[in-house]
């Protein structure tokens, strides 16, 4: 069952009709023309590639299913525009110039299956970026330089994310939590990155030797002494290296517990030597009274014995002069 129109789609909608009928917009969406400098087919494709444009095709069909702007010098997707497309199953934006993806970008674009934003100037991926493209299968963000941050959540959404190349960016780490819980994901592109190879970055490893082609160009960036080698081969050497080392808080415990325990056996020995000495004085007590005993006969009898305790001192000399 579909539900109603999704939350985010909703206030677009109204802000695009205020917008048409007070005649600020003069309705690129109504038109059934094609951009300035585009192909438009009747396969609703619309090709702009390669056509100088450093903004976004205005005039497009509302019908677009396919567009390609690619090559270009395109400094913006602005969401307004962009969110009109909501049969849009594929968008390539390679080649540009597009600094920045905000939340409201693709929010309308449902139905989105393939996007390109390669070799664009991308610096990093928020949170919920790509959230709304629940039937992207296809996503290529390669050959961004600067692009050294992606949201740990970035593509938590994509439920239906088959392909996902992020190869030569700048990116140092990857929390791939989220990417290992996509069900359909079968490939990613993680080569030509300066991979951090230190224990924080370790999950990366599971997955560059489950899911990862090009290995051999899956290479580390850092730490210095093993750059350059193969992170699916130093990927094994770190996950033994990376659960023997102890951090300081490790060894802080250990301290601790060595103190507790020696501490412990101080106290235990002490307890243990007072003990001894109290049961040593009992006994000899014990043995005493029984001398008493043995001399008086009369071992029942708390009269004679209580006399005999208080008489200690005189009955002890009693057997010597015997
Ligand atoms: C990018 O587009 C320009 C034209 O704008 C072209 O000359 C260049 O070869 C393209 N680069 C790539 C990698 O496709
Ligand atoms: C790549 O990231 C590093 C920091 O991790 C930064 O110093 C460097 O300038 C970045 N490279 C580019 C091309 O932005
Ligand atoms: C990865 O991100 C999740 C949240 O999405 C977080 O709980 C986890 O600690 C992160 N892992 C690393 C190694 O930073």
């Amino acid at each position: 069952m579909r539900l109603a129109p999704q939350p985010s789609a909703q206030p677009l909608r109204l802000i695009v009709l205020l917008l048409l009928s007070t005649g600020v917009i003069t309705s690129p969406v109504l038109s059934s023309g094609c951009p300035d400098r585009c192909v438009c087919d009747d396969q609703l494709v619309v090709q702009c590639a390669g056509q100088h444009l450093t903004t976004f095709p205005v005039n497009l069909p509302l019908a677009t299913r396919q567009l390609i702007i690619s090559n270009n010098r395109i400094v913006e997707l602005p969401p307004l525009a962009l969110n009109y497309l909501s049969d849009l199953v594929y968008l390539d934006c390679s080649n540009n110039s597009l600094t920045e993806i905000s939340e409201s970008t693709f929010g309308n674009l449902r139905k989105l299956a393939y996007l390109d934003l390669s070799f664009n100037t991308l610096i990093r991926i928020e949170d919920r970026t790509f959230g709304p493209l629940t039937s992207l299968v296809m996503l290529r963000m390669t050959d961004n330089p600067g692009l050294s941050e992606i949201h740990p959540d970035a593509f938590a959404e994509n439920a239906a994310l088959q392909v996902l190349d992020v190869s030569r960016n700048n990116l140092t780490v990857l929390n791939i939590t989220s990417l290992i819980a996509l069900p359909a994901l079968r490939s990613v592109g993680l080569s030509g990155n300066p991979w951090s190879c230190e224990c924080d970055n370790e999950d990366l490893q599971h997955l560059i030797l489950s899911k990862t082609e090009h290995l051999g160009q899956t290479v580390c960036g850092s730490p210095a002494d093993i750059q350059g080698r193969r992170l699916g081969e130093v990927g094994i050497q770190l996950r033994t290296l990376c659960h023997q080392t102890l951090g300081s808080w490790d060894y802080l415990f250990f301290v601790v517990i060595g103190f507790v325990i020696f501490a412990a056996g101080t106290v235990s020995a002490w307890v243990m030597g007072v003990i001894m000495v109290l049961y040593e004085r009992y006994i000899k007590k014990k043995d005493e009274q029984l001398d008493v005993d043995d001399l008086t006969g009369c071992c029942g009898c708390s009269f004679i014995f209580n006399r005999q305790l208080l008489a200690r001192k005189h009955i002890r000399i009693f057997p010597e002069n015997v």
